[in-house]
């Protein structure tokens, strides 16, 4: 049963939470496993999340042993694993084509259902499939699903037409063990790619990434066992930091890397946020009222697309009005009518969502439609001067470990219910498998 988030809000956020793992480095470095043979990867600071679990199950229905306690990950991989991918899971998470690489390059086989469009855009995989065309694989749609295979990989330049993060994965996997060097360009630069770089690179695979977005990979024939340490969540933190500002308090997020969140705390700064900045730490302090800025998301290092939802949510109470262009994804406004339910005065002019400053805004019946939108109505809980209950905390599970209980160590008054069975409430949202 989902359940529901109750929160009490126009309290100011006081105290220190610890950034957690990042999700969207855990997921490609887990699917980065099945490269190896006999072989095994430890992971260090991975979350414990909904879809870090379904990455493991995925990796265990592919023939894999994946031990998972208190953020440390043991993956083992037999000699031979099945490159038959189980529908149902894949369908739970986006995030699974990522295993469509490290299959192609280690069974010279894939196949897999075909990810589902959600609720922030159709989300196709074709620079994916266009890629490892280009390397070698024949790849046919068969009912809704992948089927690729290969005599052997061979290497190339492949030019991304998008900086896609998970095309740049995806191809940079499957290029490990192809014949040749393998020049990507174009790619996607993240901070999550490189740690993904990092751990192929101690795995033994001889690849040259330095940020730029040009990354060169040199087929070996085999990797072997080695240990890898997941980079803080760098969206995580932001939310933190931005629940901090919208409720005037005093946050302090740990273990973060400054360099990784520098367009935030730019565009903070702007709002005339006050901050200070270590090497490890980023604290929020009280500052008022924030003023209303504008800002158009952009593949790193420019401002990410996974806080377009959460900044929104805090510009909602800013002085004055704040442009927000969201150029990465088709369609990711869904939590702008449930703000505007709370009170906020948001317009959406095409890929465009003016938003003007309000005093207040009032507590609400909102519904999570995807993992960031639900962070937003956190955020906007938090700020509201009563009650909010946000329903399908599943989302919000997916990409924040312990949630609840970070807020609640904030000075958060904050519950989780069961969702009583609304029809009309339950029904309402679309369901998304973003990730
Ligand atoms: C990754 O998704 C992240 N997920 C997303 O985070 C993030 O929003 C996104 O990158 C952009 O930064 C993980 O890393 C697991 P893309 P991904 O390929 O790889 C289009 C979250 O909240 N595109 O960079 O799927 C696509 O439709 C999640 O943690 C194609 O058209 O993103 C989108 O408009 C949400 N064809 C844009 O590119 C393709 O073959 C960016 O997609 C691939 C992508």
């Amino acid at each position: 049963m989902d359940s529901k988030m109750r929160i009490n809000g126009g309290k100011p956020l006081m105290g220190t939470v610890e950034a957690q793992g990042a999700k969207n480095a855990s997921l490609p470095v887990m699917a980065a496993a099945l490269l190896l043979k006999n072989s095994s990867l430890r992971i260090s600071r991975v979350p414990n999340l909904l879809d870090v679990n379904t990455m493991a199950d995925l990796l265990r229905s592919l023939g894999a042993r994946v031990l998972f306690s208190d953020h440390e990950m043991f993956i083992s991989i037999p000699d031979e694993i099945s490159w038959e991918t189980p529908s149902d899971l894949v369908r739970k998470m986006r995030a699974s084509s990522l295993v469509l690489g490290p299959l192609l390059a280690r069974c010279g086989r894939a196949i897999m259902p075909l990810p589902g469009g959600c609720s922030i855009g159709s989300r196709p995989i074709d620079l994916h499939l266009k890629g490892l065309t280009k390397m070698g694989a024949t790849i046919e749609l068969v009912h809704g699903a992948v089927h690729a295979h290969t005599k052997g990989l061979s290497g190339g330049r492949i030019y991304l037409d998008f900086p896609s993060v998970g095309a740049t994965e995806n191809l940079m996997m499957a290029a490990v063990f192809a014949k040749g060097e393998t020049v990507l360009e174009n790619t996607a630069r993240e901070p999550e790619i490189l740690n993904l770089v990092e751990t192929l690179r101690s795995m033994g695979a001889i690849i040259e990434a330095d940020g730029t977005g040009v990354i060169r990979i040199q087929g070996v024939d085999s990797l072997h066992s080695a240990e890898s340490r997941i980079i803080p969540d760098r969206i995580e933190a932001c939310t933190y930091i931005l629940a901090g500002a919208a409720t005037n308090g005093e946050v302090t997020v740990t273990g973060v890397i400054p360099n990784h969140i520098d367009s935030l705390l730019a565009k903070l700064e702007e709002a005339g946020a006050q901050m200070t900045v270590t090497h490890d730490e980023v604290t929020i302090h009280p500052s008022g009222r924030l003023k209303g800025v504008s800002l158009k998301t952009l593949p790193y290092p420019g401002f990410p697309t996974d806080l377009q939802p959460q900044i929104m949510a805090s510009l909602c109470i800013a002085q004055g009005t704040s442009v927000i262009q969201e150029s990465v994804f088709q369609s990711r406004f869904l939590h702008v009518s449930e703000l505007n339910k709370m009170g906020a005065k948001i317009d959406i002019q095409g890929n465009t969502a003016i938003v003007s400053g309000v005093d207040r805004l009032t507590g609400a019946d909102v519904v999570a439609t995807d993992l960031r939108a639900g962070a937003a109505l956190v955020i906007s809980g938090l700020a509201a001067g009563d009650s909010t209950y946000i329903y399908h905390l599943g989302h919000i599970r997916r990409g924040y470990e312990d949630m609840e209980e970070k807020l609640k160590s904030l000075g958060a008054d904050v519950e989780i219910l069961p969702a009583e069975i609304d029809g009309t409430r339950e029904s309402q949202s679309s369901v998304c498998r973003e990730s």
